[in-house]
Protein backbone atom coordinates (compact mmCIF):
# COMPACT_ATOMS: atom_id res chain seq x y z
CA UNK A 1 0.00 0.00 0.00
CA UNK A 2 1.35 3.34 -0.94
CA UNK A 3 1.92 5.89 1.68
CA UNK A 4 0.79 9.08 -0.20
CA UNK A 5 -1.97 8.01 -2.74
CA UNK A 6 -3.27 11.66 -2.84
CA UNK A 7 -2.28 11.09 -6.87
CA UNK A 8 -4.20 8.23 -7.50
CA UNK A 9 -7.40 8.96 -5.63
CA UNK A 10 -7.25 12.45 -7.64
CA UNK A 11 -6.90 10.40 -11.01
CA UNK A 12 -9.91 8.53 -9.71
CA UNK A 13 -12.28 11.16 -8.74
CA UNK A 14 -11.72 9.82 -5.11
CA UNK A 15 -12.12 12.18 -2.59
CA UNK A 16 -8.95 14.01 -0.91
CA UNK A 17 -7.78 16.11 1.78
CA UNK A 18 -5.52 18.34 -0.81
CA UNK A 19 -4.92 18.26 -4.37
CA UNK A 20 -1.62 15.94 -5.51
CA UNK A 21 1.31 18.11 -7.52
CA UNK A 22 3.94 17.33 -9.36
CA UNK A 23 5.71 18.91 -12.19
CA UNK A 24 6.45 18.06 -15.53
CA UNK A 25 10.71 17.60 -16.10
CA UNK A 26 10.44 17.42 -12.27
CA UNK A 27 13.64 14.82 -13.42
CA UNK A 28 15.62 17.21 -15.01
CA UNK A 29 18.89 20.05 -14.76
CA UNK A 30 16.91 22.05 -12.47
CA UNK A 31 17.86 20.43 -9.84
CA UNK A 32 22.10 20.22 -9.76
CA UNK A 33 21.96 16.88 -8.38
CA UNK A 34 20.23 15.70 -11.53
CA UNK A 35 23.38 17.13 -13.11
CA UNK A 36 25.68 15.35 -11.35
CA UNK A 37 24.67 12.20 -11.94
CA UNK A 38 24.31 13.18 -16.15
CA UNK A 39 27.54 13.43 -15.94
CA UNK A 40 27.82 10.14 -14.86
CA UNK A 41 26.64 9.03 -18.22
CA UNK A 42 28.51 9.31 -21.87
CA UNK A 43 25.45 11.13 -23.06
CA UNK A 44 21.98 11.55 -22.92
CA UNK A 45 20.82 8.12 -24.41
CA UNK A 46 23.10 5.82 -22.58
CA UNK A 47 22.18 7.93 -18.97
CA UNK A 48 18.34 7.08 -20.06
CA UNK A 49 19.70 3.15 -21.05
CA UNK A 50 21.08 2.75 -17.46
CA UNK A 51 18.60 2.05 -15.02
CA UNK A 52 20.67 2.72 -11.86
CA UNK A 53 21.33 6.13 -13.07
CA UNK A 54 17.37 6.84 -14.31
CA UNK A 55 16.31 5.48 -11.02
CA UNK A 56 18.49 7.78 -9.24
CA UNK A 57 17.23 10.98 -10.59
CA UNK A 58 13.75 9.81 -11.00
CA UNK A 59 13.58 9.63 -7.46
CA UNK A 60 15.91 13.03 -6.62
CA UNK A 61 12.52 15.21 -6.76
CA UNK A 62 10.41 13.42 -4.40
CA UNK A 63 13.69 13.64 -1.81
CA UNK A 64 14.55 17.28 -2.63
CA UNK A 65 10.98 18.91 -3.84
CA UNK A 66 9.04 16.75 -1.81
CA UNK A 67 6.46 16.45 -5.14
CA UNK A 68 3.53 13.65 -4.54
CA UNK A 69 4.89 11.48 -7.52
CA UNK A 70 7.71 10.46 -8.72
CA UNK A 71 7.77 9.91 -12.71
CA UNK A 72 10.22 7.43 -15.27
CA UNK A 73 13.52 9.58 -15.90
CA UNK A 74 12.86 8.51 -19.59
CA UNK A 75 12.22 9.92 -23.03
CA UNK A 76 9.34 9.53 -25.48
CA UNK A 77 11.40 8.85 -28.41
CA UNK A 78 12.77 5.57 -27.39
CA UNK A 79 9.79 3.96 -28.78
CA UNK A 80 11.15 5.46 -32.38
CA UNK A 81 14.72 3.10 -31.44
CA UNK A 82 12.71 0.69 -30.14
CA UNK A 83 10.69 0.12 -33.69
CA UNK A 84 14.18 0.46 -35.21
CA UNK A 85 14.80 4.36 -35.82
CA UNK A 86 17.43 5.62 -33.28
CA UNK A 87 18.12 9.35 -31.78
CA UNK A 88 20.75 10.85 -30.37
CA UNK A 89 20.21 14.13 -28.62
CA UNK A 90 22.53 16.98 -29.23
CA UNK A 91 23.60 19.39 -26.56
CA UNK A 92 21.70 22.00 -26.41
CA UNK A 93 19.84 21.82 -29.46
CA UNK A 94 17.51 18.90 -28.99
CA UNK A 95 16.90 14.96 -30.34
CA UNK A 96 17.79 14.40 -33.73
CA UNK A 97 17.65 11.26 -36.52
CA UNK A 98 20.24 10.20 -38.69
CA UNK A 99 17.77 8.17 -40.53
CA UNK A 100 13.80 9.74 -41.31
CA UNK A 101 10.79 8.24 -42.30
CA UNK A 102 9.61 9.06 -45.72
CA UNK A 103 8.04 6.23 -47.69
CA UNK A 104 6.26 2.51 -47.37
CA UNK A 105 9.15 0.64 -47.57
CA UNK A 106 10.59 2.67 -44.11
CA UNK A 107 7.67 2.20 -42.43
CA UNK A 108 7.75 -1.77 -43.68
CA UNK A 109 10.94 -2.09 -42.29
CA UNK A 110 9.90 -0.78 -38.63
CA UNK A 111 9.33 -3.39 -36.52
CA UNK A 112 6.12 -3.19 -34.04
CA UNK A 113 8.44 -2.83 -30.15
CA UNK A 114 7.42 -5.24 -27.46
CA UNK A 115 8.11 -4.08 -24.03
CA UNK A 116 10.82 -6.79 -24.03
CA UNK A 117 12.41 -4.21 -26.65
CA UNK A 118 12.58 -1.63 -23.88
CA UNK A 119 13.76 -4.07 -21.06
CA UNK A 120 16.40 -0.98 -19.59
CA UNK A 121 13.28 1.26 -18.70
CA UNK A 122 11.11 -1.90 -17.14
CA UNK A 123 14.23 -2.30 -14.95
CA UNK A 124 14.60 1.26 -14.54
CA UNK A 125 10.66 1.52 -13.22
CA UNK A 126 11.36 -2.36 -10.66
CA UNK A 127 14.48 -0.28 -9.42
CA UNK A 128 12.79 2.83 -8.80
CA UNK A 129 10.04 0.93 -7.33
CA UNK A 130 12.13 -0.50 -4.66
CA UNK A 131 13.90 3.08 -3.94
CA UNK A 132 10.37 4.49 -3.35
CA UNK A 133 9.67 1.82 -0.99
CA UNK A 134 6.01 2.71 -1.59
CA UNK A 135 6.20 6.46 -0.29
CA UNK A 136 4.38 8.03 -3.79
CA UNK A 137 3.18 7.02 -7.29
CA UNK A 138 5.39 5.94 -9.83
CA UNK A 139 4.22 7.50 -13.11
CA UNK A 140 4.95 6.19 -16.84
CA UNK A 141 4.19 7.63 -20.07
CA UNK A 142 5.07 7.41 -23.94
CA UNK A 143 4.61 9.86 -26.21
CA UNK A 144 1.24 10.28 -28.31
CA UNK A 145 1.76 8.45 -31.82
CA UNK A 146 1.57 11.87 -33.62
CA UNK A 147 3.85 13.65 -31.51
CA UNK A 148 6.54 10.49 -32.07
CA UNK A 149 5.20 10.51 -35.93
CA UNK A 150 6.54 14.28 -35.88
CA UNK A 151 10.01 13.21 -34.71
CA UNK A 152 10.24 10.32 -37.14
CA UNK A 153 9.26 12.42 -40.35
CA UNK A 154 10.86 15.73 -39.14
CA UNK A 155 14.28 14.08 -37.92
CA UNK A 156 14.06 16.83 -35.40
CA UNK A 157 12.58 19.00 -33.42
CA UNK A 158 10.65 22.22 -35.43
CA UNK A 159 8.73 24.73 -35.03
CA UNK A 160 6.25 24.44 -37.30
CA UNK A 161 6.52 20.11 -38.28
CA UNK A 162 5.93 21.56 -41.74
CA UNK A 163 7.75 17.68 -43.35
CA UNK A 164 5.81 15.88 -40.85
CA UNK A 165 2.08 17.54 -41.29
CA UNK A 166 3.31 17.43 -45.03
CA UNK A 167 3.03 13.93 -45.10
CA UNK A 168 -0.18 13.86 -43.53
CA UNK A 169 -1.19 15.75 -46.29
CA UNK A 170 -0.07 14.07 -49.46
CA UNK A 171 0.12 10.66 -47.76
CA UNK A 172 -2.53 10.16 -45.40
CA UNK A 173 -2.78 6.50 -45.70
CA UNK A 174 0.88 5.86 -44.80
CA UNK A 175 0.51 8.37 -42.01
CA UNK A 176 -2.08 6.19 -40.94
CA UNK A 177 -0.07 3.01 -41.13
CA UNK A 178 3.10 4.79 -39.67
CA UNK A 179 0.51 5.47 -36.62
CA UNK A 180 -0.80 2.09 -36.14
CA UNK A 181 1.97 1.05 -35.95
CA UNK A 182 3.41 3.35 -33.00
CA UNK A 183 0.13 2.86 -31.30
CA UNK A 184 0.67 -0.84 -30.90
CA UNK A 185 4.19 -0.40 -29.74
CA UNK A 186 3.13 2.25 -27.41
CA UNK A 187 0.19 -0.19 -25.77
CA UNK A 188 3.17 -2.92 -25.41
CA UNK A 189 5.47 -0.65 -24.23
CA UNK A 190 2.90 0.64 -21.63
CA UNK A 191 1.65 -2.79 -20.47
CA UNK A 192 5.02 -3.56 -20.03
CA UNK A 193 5.42 -0.49 -17.32
CA UNK A 194 2.48 -1.09 -15.76
CA UNK A 195 3.68 -5.15 -14.93
CA UNK A 196 6.78 -3.75 -14.34
CA UNK A 197 4.94 -0.99 -11.77
CA UNK A 198 3.99 1.92 -13.38
CA UNK A 199 0.72 3.24 -11.34
CA UNK A 200 -0.40 5.73 -13.53
CA UNK A 201 0.44 6.56 -17.32
CA UNK A 202 0.64 9.84 -18.84
CA UNK A 203 0.45 10.49 -23.05
CA UNK A 204 2.24 13.51 -24.00
CA UNK A 205 1.07 14.65 -27.30
CA UNK A 206 3.48 17.92 -27.32
CA UNK A 207 3.28 19.11 -31.10
CA UNK A 208 -1.10 18.07 -30.67
CA UNK A 209 -0.93 21.98 -31.08
CA UNK A 210 0.42 22.36 -35.04
CA UNK A 211 -2.35 20.30 -35.80
CA UNK A 212 -6.14 21.72 -36.98
CA UNK A 213 -8.70 21.12 -34.93
CA UNK A 214 -9.98 18.15 -37.51
CA UNK A 215 -6.52 16.84 -37.66
CA UNK A 216 -5.99 16.27 -34.19
CA UNK A 217 -9.18 14.30 -34.16
CA UNK A 218 -8.13 12.21 -37.58
CA UNK A 219 -4.48 11.88 -36.87
CA UNK A 220 -4.15 12.04 -32.81
CA UNK A 221 -6.85 11.79 -30.78
CA UNK A 222 -8.25 8.51 -32.59
CA UNK A 223 -4.80 6.60 -31.28
CA UNK A 224 -4.80 8.47 -28.10
CA UNK A 225 -8.22 7.22 -27.67
CA UNK A 226 -6.96 3.43 -28.87
CA UNK A 227 -4.13 3.52 -26.29
CA UNK A 228 -6.40 5.18 -23.58
CA UNK A 229 -8.84 2.14 -23.82
CA UNK A 230 -6.03 -0.68 -24.01
CA UNK A 231 -4.88 0.55 -20.33
CA UNK A 232 -7.74 1.94 -18.64
CA UNK A 233 -8.48 -1.29 -17.22
CA UNK A 234 -5.05 -1.81 -15.86
CA UNK A 235 -4.17 2.19 -14.06
CA UNK A 236 -5.53 5.64 -14.35
CA UNK A 237 -4.40 7.18 -17.44
CA UNK A 238 -3.48 11.13 -18.16
CA UNK A 239 -4.08 12.80 -21.46
CA UNK A 240 -1.65 15.37 -22.23
CA UNK A 241 -2.46 17.45 -25.98
CA UNK A 242 -0.12 20.61 -25.30
CA UNK A 243 -2.25 23.38 -27.04
CA UNK A 244 -5.11 21.20 -28.13
CA UNK A 245 -7.12 24.26 -27.25
CA UNK A 246 -10.54 23.29 -28.69
CA UNK A 247 -9.94 19.75 -28.12
CA UNK A 248 -10.74 19.57 -24.56
CA UNK A 249 -14.45 18.06 -25.16
CA UNK A 250 -13.42 15.65 -27.27
CA UNK A 251 -11.01 14.07 -25.13
CA UNK A 252 -12.94 13.90 -22.34
CA UNK A 253 -15.11 11.52 -24.50
CA UNK A 254 -11.88 9.23 -24.31
CA UNK A 255 -11.70 6.74 -21.64
CA UNK A 256 -8.45 8.75 -19.64
CA UNK A 257 -9.16 9.21 -16.02
CA UNK A 258 -7.27 12.83 -16.29
CA UNK A 259 -6.89 15.30 -18.69
CA UNK A 260 -3.53 17.63 -18.32
CA UNK A 261 -4.00 21.42 -19.30
CA UNK A 262 -1.92 23.79 -20.97
CA UNK A 263 -1.41 27.39 -19.37
CA UNK A 264 -3.57 29.01 -22.39
CA UNK A 265 -6.64 26.85 -21.07
CA UNK A 266 -9.31 28.71 -18.65
CA UNK A 267 -9.90 26.29 -15.46
CA UNK A 268 -13.44 27.04 -15.33
CA UNK A 269 -14.22 26.26 -19.19
CA UNK A 270 -12.56 23.48 -19.20
CA UNK A 271 -14.21 21.79 -15.93
CA UNK A 272 -17.54 22.81 -18.43
CA UNK A 273 -16.39 20.58 -21.09
CA UNK A 274 -14.75 17.62 -19.03
CA UNK A 275 -16.85 17.46 -16.09
CA UNK A 276 -16.56 13.86 -15.86
CA UNK A 277 -12.28 14.13 -15.63
CA UNK A 278 -9.50 15.02 -13.42
CA UNK A 279 -7.88 17.97 -14.26
CA UNK A 280 -4.06 18.69 -14.21
CA UNK A 281 -1.92 21.71 -14.53
CA UNK A 282 -1.83 24.49 -15.86
CA UNK A 283 0.16 26.66 -14.39
CA UNK A 284 2.75 28.73 -16.94
CA UNK A 285 6.41 27.45 -16.08
CA UNK A 286 7.63 31.07 -16.64
CA UNK A 287 5.52 31.93 -13.55
CA UNK A 288 8.47 31.09 -11.58
CA UNK A 289 10.82 33.23 -13.18
CA UNK A 290 8.73 36.05 -11.20
CA UNK A 291 9.32 37.06 -7.66
CA UNK A 292 8.47 34.54 -4.53
CA UNK A 293 4.44 37.11 -3.97
CA UNK A 294 4.09 36.69 -6.94
CA UNK A 295 4.57 32.77 -6.93
CA UNK A 296 2.50 32.57 -3.93
CA UNK A 297 -0.48 34.79 -5.18
CA UNK A 298 -0.74 33.52 -8.74
CA UNK A 299 -0.17 29.60 -7.66
CA UNK A 300 -2.57 30.32 -4.81
CA UNK A 301 -5.56 32.00 -7.47
CA UNK A 302 -4.92 29.21 -9.35
CA UNK A 303 -5.65 26.28 -6.46
CA UNK A 304 -8.76 28.43 -5.64
CA UNK A 305 -10.10 27.77 -9.18
CA UNK A 306 -9.63 24.45 -10.37
CA UNK A 307 -10.57 23.23 -6.65
CA UNK A 308 -9.53 20.53 -4.36
CA UNK A 309 -11.39 17.34 -5.34
CA UNK A 310 -10.44 16.05 -9.02
CA UNK A 311 -7.52 18.17 -9.24
CA UNK A 312 -4.10 17.42 -10.06
CA UNK A 313 -1.84 20.47 -9.41
CA UNK A 314 1.10 21.03 -12.32
CA UNK A 315 2.45 23.17 -14.84
CA UNK A 316 1.12 23.99 -18.02
CA UNK A 317 4.34 22.19 -19.68
CA UNK A 318 7.78 21.22 -18.04
CA UNK A 319 10.01 22.75 -16.44
CA UNK A 320 13.11 24.90 -18.23
CA UNK A 321 16.30 24.27 -17.33
CA UNK A 322 17.28 27.93 -15.96
CA UNK A 323 14.61 27.86 -13.49
CA UNK A 324 15.91 28.48 -10.07
CA UNK A 325 15.26 24.89 -7.41
CA UNK A 326 14.35 27.39 -5.28
CA UNK A 327 11.37 29.09 -6.59
CA UNK A 328 10.11 25.00 -7.54
CA UNK A 329 10.76 24.33 -4.20
CA UNK A 330 8.21 27.08 -3.17
CA UNK A 331 5.30 26.44 -5.65
CA UNK A 332 5.36 22.57 -4.11
CA UNK A 333 5.20 23.84 -0.67
CA UNK A 334 2.71 26.68 -1.55
CA UNK A 335 0.37 23.85 -2.80
CA UNK A 336 0.74 21.48 0.29
CA UNK A 337 0.36 24.40 2.52
CA UNK A 338 -2.17 25.50 0.97
CA UNK A 339 -5.86 26.29 3.42
CA UNK A 340 -7.21 23.07 1.71
O1 LIG B 1 10.84 14.51 -15.24
C1 LIG B 1 10.24 14.13 -16.26
O2 LIG B 1 9.31 14.77 -16.79
C2 LIG B 1 10.54 12.73 -16.80
C3 LIG B 1 11.44 12.64 -17.87
C4 LIG B 1 11.09 13.10 -19.27
C5 LIG B 1 12.10 13.53 -20.17
N1 LIG B 1 11.53 13.69 -21.40
C6 LIG B 1 13.53 13.68 -19.84
C7 LIG B 1 14.34 14.61 -20.64
C8 LIG B 1 9.89 13.11 -19.96
C9 LIG B 1 8.49 12.81 -19.46
C10 LIG B 1 10.18 13.49 -21.31
C11 LIG B 1 9.17 13.53 -22.37
C12 LIG B 1 9.51 14.19 -23.64
N2 LIG B 1 10.67 14.11 -24.35
C13 LIG B 1 8.60 14.96 -24.38
C14 LIG B 1 7.18 15.23 -24.00
C15 LIG B 1 7.06 16.30 -23.00
C16 LIG B 1 7.35 17.69 -23.52
O3 LIG B 1 8.34 18.27 -23.06
O4 LIG B 1 6.60 18.17 -24.36
C17 LIG B 1 9.26 15.40 -25.55
C18 LIG B 1 8.68 16.27 -26.64
C19 LIG B 1 10.57 14.84 -25.52
C20 LIG B 1 11.63 14.97 -26.56
C21 LIG B 1 12.79 15.70 -26.01
N3 LIG B 1 13.65 15.17 -25.07
C22 LIG B 1 13.24 16.99 -26.34
C23 LIG B 1 12.57 17.92 -27.33
C24 LIG B 1 14.39 17.23 -25.59
C25 LIG B 1 15.30 18.43 -25.67
C26 LIG B 1 14.79 19.58 -24.88
C27 LIG B 1 15.68 19.89 -23.71
O5 LIG B 1 15.12 20.24 -22.67
O6 LIG B 1 16.91 19.81 -23.84
C28 LIG B 1 14.60 16.11 -24.75
C29 LIG B 1 15.69 15.93 -23.78
C30 LIG B 1 15.32 15.61 -22.39
N4 LIG B 1 14.41 14.67 -22.01
C31 LIG B 1 15.88 16.20 -21.20
C32 LIG B 1 15.26 15.56 -20.11
C33 LIG B 1 15.54 15.79 -18.66
C34 LIG B 1 16.98 17.23 -21.17
C35 LIG B 1 18.23 16.59 -21.61
C36 LIG B 1 19.43 16.79 -20.76
O7 LIG B 1 19.54 16.28 -19.63
O8 LIG B 1 20.35 17.41 -21.29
Amino acid sequence: MLKNDLLLRAAKGLEVERAPVWLMRQAGRVLPEYRATRSKAKNFVEFVKTPELAAEVTVQPVTILGVDAAIIFSDILVIPEAMGLPYEMIEAKGPRFPNTINSKTDIDKLKIAEAGDLDYVMQALKLTKRELNNSVPLIGFCGAPWTILAYMVEGSGSKTFSKAKQFLYTQPELAHQLLEKITLSSINYLKGQVAAGADLLQIFDSWAGVLSEKMFYEFSLKYISQICDALSPLVPVTVFAKDAHDGIEKIAQTTCSSIGLDWTIDPLTARKQAENKTLQGNADPCLLYADEKTIIAQTQTMLKTFGKQKYICNLGHGLYPDIDKEKVKLFVDVVKGYGW
